[in-house]
């Protein structure tokens, strides 16, 4: 099969920078280089932005797309079939596809026939919006709905507008194969559960993809399988709050075990970690297989309790603290991560004090950083007034950003002169002479070839001897 590469610039949470923190929302992202159609079948360009849990979600379209005899272009003006997945958190994600959706009208007029589909979040909640503005979308298709596009693209060909947005309180793809065209083929995303259940007041998700539901652990630990036969060395379990994972008797620990144990050279993370439901099970099976990464994402959203439970998340500042301290207990080299919002509605100079406190005693070892941008349906929107005035919002965000920028780069310098592991994954994106890869806790890490036969997928010790706050460079290990 051949393997495409994504075009643009795309958000890898695992490896971001904090430039692109400010609005963690990517460029759409199209596949390139892939399987091509035959001469006579149909050919589909997808996009996708937002989270790793959209681009798993594109593996599954591809999947489906594939079963239905399309082959995929990097190019819209030849595609019979244009795709946008699509993300809600905040508005600036969707008005990114609004614009990127005028800009195809281009498509419309060189090709009338294209069928051009909105997928994912936005889907869910704008349906009528979407076929109405600009009559530009032929197609809309929910979350929980991708099974059912051979049937919508068909309706929509024969030029009727086609929707399907019903959430469902099962699907969770776990019979189909995902394509993995956005792949570097060393490190994979295998979704794990759909949906949340913990509808924190900001947020849309919950309403965009339904109830919770966790997918049967059989099939997990078979697709990871199928990806370390075919080569893969990383996999990152995938969940809006993995710690919630629960299939019969399996809770999330035991999960982390059995894909931890189908072989000690494959590297383990998952993402994302809900402090409120992270437990010492999960914190001891980390530390007891070394191929799960000492990492942990941790969103704290805000340093304040009262913000805290304005917010809905189930847990106060010392709490959090708490938790932390508990995961330095228990795996005393562990990386944190974390998402914060700044601004939400009430938030005080005070309030936001307290955040930047956290910031400075949490030292995360990377931040997405947020503005706060109210979502429509969300309990927030229903009944707290976004009474934070915009550039307040923005300048608290910056100082954020500042402080964890300094953090960073003193996690990052503190790395010189140590050794770590780091599986190669492909070339470094400033010169074909470098690898580039990740060590155990998520730092990328950039080192020459040096003309040895390395290749992607190796394990490698390199010794750090220079670091950015987003990278560390260094040289392997004789
Ligand atoms: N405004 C700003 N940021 C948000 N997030 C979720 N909803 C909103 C919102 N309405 C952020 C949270 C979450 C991350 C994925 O996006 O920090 O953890
Ligand atoms: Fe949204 Fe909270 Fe669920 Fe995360 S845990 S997806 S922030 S509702």
């Amino acid at each position: 099969m051949n393997k495409g590469k994504i075009t643009q610039k795309v958000f890898v949470p695992e490896a971001p920078g904090l430039e692109k923190t400010i609005d963690e929302t990517r460029q759409g992202s199209a596949f390139e280089d892939l399987r091509q159609a035959g001469p006579k079948a149909r050919n589909a360009y997808i996009e996708t932005y937002g989270c790793q849990m959209n681009f798993s979600d594109t593996e599954i379209i591809a999947s489906v797309l594939t079963d239905m005899g399309y082959g995929f272009t990097q190019d819209e003006l030849t595609a019979d079939l244009v795709l946008l997945n699509t993300c809600a958190i905040r508005e600036n994600a969707e008005e990114k596809v609004w614009n990127r959706l005028k800009a195809l009208k281009r498509v419309k007029k060189t090709r009338p026939n294209t069928v051009v589909g909105v997928m994912g979040c936005m889907a869910e909640r704008l349906k009528a919006q979407l076929m109405d503005r600009e009559q530009l979308v032929d197609l809309v298709v929910g979350p929980d709905a991708y099974r059912d596009i051979p049937r919508l693209v068909e309706e929509a060909e024969t030029g009727q507008k086609s929707v399907n947005v019903l959430l469902s309180r099962e699907e969770t793809y776990a019979d189909i194969s995902p394509i993995r065209l956005n792949s570097n083929g060393v490190t994979s995303f295998i979704s794990i559960m759909r949906g949340c259940d913990n509808m924190c007041s900001f947020c849309v998700v919950p309403f965009t993809r339904g109830r919770e539901r966790s997918r049967d652990p059989e099939s997990i630990v078979n697709e990871a399988k199928e990806l370390v036969a075919q080569g893969y060395k990383e996999v990152t379990l995938l969940g809006q709050n993995v710690d919630s994972y629960h299939y019969e008797d399996t809770n999330f620990a035991q999960l982390l075990e059995k894909v931890a144990l189908i072989s000690p050279d494959l590297r383990v993370r998952f993402s994302t970690s809900h402090p409120k439901d992270i437990v010492d099970d999960v914190l001891h099976t980390m530390a007891k297989y070394e191929n799960i990464c000492n990492y942990i994402h941790l969103p704290v959203q805000s340093g304040s309790s009262r913000i805290l439970e304005v917010m809905r998340r189930g847990y106060s500042r010392e709490w959090y603290m708490n938790k932390v301290n508990r995961i330095r207990e228990i795996i005393p080299d562990c990386s944190i991560s974390t998402d914060i919002i700044t601004g939400f509605c009430s938030e005080t100079e005070e309030d936001h004090q307290e955040t930047l406190s956290m910031v400075e005693w949490a030292r995360y070892s990377m931040a997405f950083m947020f503005f706060y941008s109210e979502r429509p349906g969300t309990l927030a929107a229903r009944k707290y007034p976004d009474d934070v005035d915009l550039e307040i919002k923005k300048q608290r965000l910056a100082e954020v950003i500042e402080l964890q920028n300094r953090i960073q780069r003193e996690i990052s310098f503190a790395c010189i002169g140590k050794t770590c592991k780091v599986l190669i994954e492909g070339n470094s994106k400033r010169s074909q002479d470098d690898w580039c890869g990740r060590n155990d806790h998520n730092q990328m890490v950039i080192f020459p070839k040096n003309g040895s036969d390395l290749k992607p997928g190796d394990y490698v010790m390199v010794k750090i001897t220079e670091a950015t706050s987003i990278t560390l460079k260094g040289e392997v290990m004789a």
